[in-house]
């Protein structure tokens, strides 16, 4: 039985997989900021003291996850929007893109290394295509490009650090494609048609991206999109 974690476990897109693994019989936990009535699905703050009490519940349990998901994300709320032009750039949104996309994500791989060490596990973390620099070619989006540049090579520092540590897991960066999700609603409108995903048609993709990934080598994320293909750092 595979024993899964999700963290961001409210996403669209960690409820979309919470529904196969449920529907698969298999074991899981996950962490949320409001997180929907199930007892396997905790509370934390979204920081590092509550992320640590989580992961030493979840070792004191036993539990050893084989496959990880993190599904955290912020691309706007109600103060703060994706950047047009540099005059819109703010040093308070860089702070606060950072920290959710990715010193949060980062974190959950520093707190997790205790039970992941001795399991075969694969962990997905989700970025996306637009914090890759080498396909930059549109611009705009500053701070959440560079918060998931930013996870990206904090990921890929941790898959070598993983490699000589916890030497049977495998990290990749996933790209779910433009999915329809609170993250992407406001933006939707130039999606062309056939474009915008459903977070279950991403969750299948996601699971195929699994059974590969056990296939890499350990000390090199991949960073994959929703149909397979790998997308340059
Ligand atoms: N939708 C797209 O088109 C698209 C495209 C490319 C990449 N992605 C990435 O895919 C992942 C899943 O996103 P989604 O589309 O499913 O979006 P979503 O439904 O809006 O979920 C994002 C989740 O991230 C967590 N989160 C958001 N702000 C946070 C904060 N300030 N602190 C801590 N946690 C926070 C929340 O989890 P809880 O509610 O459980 O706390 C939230 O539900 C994200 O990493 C996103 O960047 C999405």
């Amino acid at each position: 039985m595979q024993q899964w974690l999700v963290i961001g476990a409210n996403s669209a897109l960690a409820q979309a997989v919470l529904s196969r693994v449920k529907a698969a019989g298999h074991d899981y936990r996950g962490l949320s900021r409001n997180p929907p009535d199930d007892p396997n699905l905790a509370r934390w703050q979204a920081d590092e003291t509550s992320l640590q009490a989580a992961c030493a519940q979840w070792q004191a349990e036993g539990y050893q996850p084989t496959h990880v998901l993190i599904c955290l994300g912020q691309l706007h709320n109600a103060e703060l929007q994706p950047e047009k032009r540099l005059e819109d750039l703010h040093a308070s949104a860089l702070e606060s893109l950072l920290y959710s996309n990715a010193a949060l994500p980062a974190l959950c791989l520093k707190h997790l290394l205790p039970l992941l060490k001795r399991s075969a596990a694969q962990v997905a973390i989700c970025s996306a295509r637009v914090g890759s620099i080498g396909d930059n070619h549109l611009g705009g989006w500053y701070a959440y490009r560079a918060s998931k540049a930013a996870l990206n090579m904090l990921v890929q520092t941790a898959a070598v650090e993983y490699a000589r540590r916890a030497p049977d897991v495998r990290l990749m960066l996933f790209h779910p494609g433009t999915m329809d999700s609170p993250l992407s609603k406001p933006f939707q409108a130039n999606v062309p048609a056939g474009k915008l995903f459903s977070a279950e048609f991403v969750a299948d993709c996601l699971a195929q991206r699994y059974n590969e990934l056990a296939q890499h080598e350990a000390g090199q994320a991949w960073f994959v999109d929703w149909q397979g293909q790998t997308v340059p750092w």
